[in-house]
């Protein structure tokens, strides 16, 4: 079994292995090549050629012990029919929905395969031209955060469109959250079938939310979709991103179903260390701000992260994506240096 494989399934590494959020992306010179190529964002993620070239950039240059699958997590409320953009420089803009009707108008889940073909296309493809011992990652968005994007018909900081359509109008919000989980089981399913060996469910704002809110928006709606996959595929990790979520951490990582908790880089080390790690595996929390320091001030954040997790197998990874402005020496200096480690 690969490096990445036992470790996420919580057998023994002599190394962690190491991978990063949005390994494939702008701060690589070859990314940038293909996705000009490709046109725009959404033509590369709906070009399994392409996605799949992007998608092993990252391996050929580095050597990480993972690939993630090339998509975007807004491809789904596409498939279900919601207009969804993305503008250069500015992020995703979509067409927001607002009441039943709306809701009603995209419920049909039955299509959602015809549109997602692509990307079950560039899984298949990769999992014959991946290296044996480089797993493949599938993801998801979990409910929350796409409904933040389905809500308010963009990205915003502190979610707070979604947060008071979720308190003032509780009964299509809910309508929302069962349609998103319902069609995220249907999506992975078909992920995992097409030969995705790990998934990860990316919850990028469920920080936006309060403690009360984050358990029933947040984590109740990952349960379900992890629990009703791993009836039928019990063998498949899952890898859950709750970020920013601070101690609401504890929470998460008393779930059963959860294999990996991908933990940000606002949380404190030593709690991390003393509270999540003895119950499950982690994955994280290098703040992605010192890729694109000196070598010197990232290799003394290594040291630091290293020795805090090191009494417990982890994945390494950043607390959140690689940014654009990221060095690609720094990259090769960290996967060099994680290679070199001993658990
Ligand atoms: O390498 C990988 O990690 C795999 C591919 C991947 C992308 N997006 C490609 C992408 C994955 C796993 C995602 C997840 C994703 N997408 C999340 C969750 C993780 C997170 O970052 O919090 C979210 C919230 C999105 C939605 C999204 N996609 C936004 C807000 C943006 C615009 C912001 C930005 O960075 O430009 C995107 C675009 C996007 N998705 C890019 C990439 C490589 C950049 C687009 C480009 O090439 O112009």
């Amino acid at each position: 079994m690969s490096l990445f494989l036992k470790c996420v399934k919580g057998l023994h590494v002599e190394r962690p292995p190491i991978w990063f959020m949005r390994q494939a992306g702008r701060y690589l010179s070859e990314y940038r090549n293909t996705r000009k190529r490709a046109g725009s964002f959404l033509d590369l993620c709906y070009n399994s050629e392409l996605a799949t070239e992007v998608t092993l950039q990252p391996i050929n240059r580095f050597g990480f012990d993972a690939a993630i699958l090339f998509a975007d997590i807004l491809l789904i409320l596409d498939a279900l029919g919601v207009k969804v953009q993305f503008i250069e420089g500015k992020g995703p803009l979509l067409e927001p929905v607002k009441n039943k009707a709306d809701i009603e108008r995209i419920s049909n889940l039955g299509k959602i395969h015809e549109k997602l073909f692509p990307v079950y296309e560039t899984v298949k493809k990769l999992k014959k031209e991946l290296p044996k011992d480089v797993p493949l990652i599938g993801f998801a968005g979990a409910p929350w955060t796409l409904a933040t994007y389905l809500i308010n018909g963009k990205g915003e900081q502190g979610s707070l469109t979604a947060k008071k359509f979720l308190i003032e109008n509780s009964e299509e919000f809910e309508e929302i959250i069962n349609l998103l989980t319902d069609a995220t089981i249907e999506y992975l399913i078909m992920q995992i079938e097409s030969g995705a060996d790990v998934i990860k469910i990316f919850d990028s704002w469920a920080g936006a939310l309060n403690a009360d809110m984050v358990l029933r928006y947040s984590l109740n709606p990952i349960k379900k979709i992890v629990s009703e996959i791993k009836k039928k595929h019990p063998d498949i990790p899952f890898i859950v991103f709750p970020r920013s979520v601070n101690t609401i951490y504890r929470n998460f990582s008393n779930e059963e179903c959860f294999d990996v908790l991908a933990v940000d880089q606002y949380l404190d080390r030593k709690w991390i260390a003393d509270k999540i790690q003895p119950k499950k595996i982690i994955q994280g929390n290098l703040d992605p701000i010192f890729l694109t320091q000196s070598e010197e001030l990232l290799f003394q954040e290594l040291e630091r992260v290293s020795d805090d997790f090191k009494t417990y197998p982890y994945v390494f990874n950043l607390g959140h994506g690689i940014t654009p402005d990221a060095k690609v020496e720094n990259v090769e200096l960290v996967v060099n240096y994680v290679k070199g480690l001993k658990l």
